[in-house]
């Protein structure tokens, strides 16, 4: 029965929605769904019942909300916990995100693009040097979007172990004082950092906001700290998981991969479908302030409600045969960077780092292949971001 199914789910294949959500696919749009705790949730599986739910102002992101869900005891122990932009709401979310808009937008990032082409290009000829072989989530999938946030935020990259470190605990930590500690020492270290800044200006974008935000009051230090922690921690984790699995399902799609090697120019509507297809950040979370009518159903006040991004890409209505990777789809309505006030405000970097990534990688290394049985190479569990973990590689 469709109401006994358990949310969140691990997949069965790192680049397939898990098998579990299957019979939820067919029905109805929002159907109930379990968290570990025994709650009842809502899931969120049609597309458009996905973007009008995102968009509407009666759902809250706030965790601090009485009926927040929590979708792992880990997570429900954190109960509370806010953070900058994704854990709150209008009007304070948009006072926020209007301080770093500016930086995101698709000008700003296509400024950045010979920087991570030539971080891209580095990182590869150290590959080749070593080679051939690497394992290419430490090689590359890590360092590439991480030395591109580091560069745009004004973060030093030599401190890359421990924030990285911080990032995993916080996002995949095994209990409650794990993903604190986490917190602590990440809060801590940029705290720090911003209180040098004050004194010593870089050009990057925390230095910016110091001086003009930070200075004249219109923000304080905490803010501050919360702010840099989800782009640093967000800047770099998500694109991360992209150019792995992205990797792991091109070299899995002989076809389409070959298709994408003749035409180089497919590159920009591949990292789309990759998008939809992968959808990796599989689980936004709201909570109802009011009831909403929706779906044929009503969703009521306090009621928690869960998107399952992958499910919800996949819908039929909208992607014809949407379990197929088909670089000529429609893909871009798809909302693997969310919907809404909360879209990801770092889409545009993460689509110019992927492209790069995936595009030069592929080019510079035309033998690339996978250097252990698929089944064997461990991906990422359901209730975080979905990536590898390794990927070993050879060419
Ligand atoms: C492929 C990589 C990425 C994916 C799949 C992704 C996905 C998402 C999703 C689904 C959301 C909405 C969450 C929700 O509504 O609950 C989001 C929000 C956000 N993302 Fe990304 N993201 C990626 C890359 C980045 C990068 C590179 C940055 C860096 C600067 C970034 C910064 C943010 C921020 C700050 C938010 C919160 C926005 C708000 O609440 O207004 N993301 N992202």
């Amino acid at each position: 029965m469709s109401e006994t199914v358990a949310f969140p789910q691990d997949r069965t294949c790192p680049y397939h929605p898990p098998a579990a959500y299957d019979p939820l696919r067919e029905n109805r749009p929002l159907t109930r769904v379990s968290l570990f705790d025994g709650r009842s949730v809502w899931m969120v599986t049609g597309h458009a019942e996905a973007r009008a739910l995102l968009s509407d102002g009666r759902l809250s992101a706030d965790r601090g909300n009485a009926g927040f869900p929590a979708v792992s005891p880990r997570f429900k122990g954190l109960g509370g916990r806010r953070t900058a932009l994704l854990g709150v709401d209008d009007p304070v979310h948009n006072v926020q995100r209007r301080m770093l808009i500016p930086s995101f937008t698709v000008k700003r990032t296509a400024a950045l693009r010979p920087r991570i082409q030539q971080t891209v290009d580095r990182l590869i000829d150290d590959m080749v040097a070593r080679g051939p072989g690497a394992e290419l989530v430490s090689a590359f999938a890590l360092p590439v979007p991480s030395m591109v946030i580091c560069s745009l935020l004004g973060v030093p990259y030599g401190d890359h172990e421990f924030f990285e470190e911080q990032s995993r605990r916080l996002l995949r930590g095994p209990d409650v004082a794990d993903v604190e500690d986490a917190r602590t020492r990440i809060n801590g270290y940029l705290a720090g950092l911003i209180e040098s800044k004050r004194t010593e200006r870089g050009d990057g974008l925390l230095d910016e906001l110091v001086e003009r935000r930070l200075e004249t009051g219109e923000t304080d230090v905490d803010e501050l700290v919360s702010l840099a922690a989800i782009l640093l921690i967000a800047g770099h984790e998500t694109t991360a998981n992209m150019i792995s699995l992205g990797t792991f399902t091109l070299l899995r799609h002989p076809e389409q991969l070959a298709e994408l090697r003749a035409d180089p120019a497919l590159i920009t509507v591949a990292v789309e479908e990759l998008m939809r297809f992968l959808s990796i950040a599989d689980g936004m979370l709201r909570v109802a302030t009011e009831d909403i009518e929706v779906g044929g159903v009503t969703v009521r006040a306090d009621d928690g409600v869960v998107f399952s991004t992958s499910v919800i890409n996949r819908d039929g209505a909208v992607f014809a045969e949407p379990d197929v990777l088909d670089w000529h789809r429609p893909a871009r309505h798809h909302v693997a960077f969310g919907f809404g006030i909360h879209q990801c405000l770092g889409q545009n970097l993460a689509r110019a780092e992927m492209e790069i990534a995936l595009g030069t990688l592929f080019a510079r290394l035309p033998g690339l292949r996978l250097a252990a049985e698929p089944d064997a190479i461990p991906f990422k569990p359901g209730d975080t971001v979905q990536g590898m973990v390794e990927l070993p590689v050879t060419w």
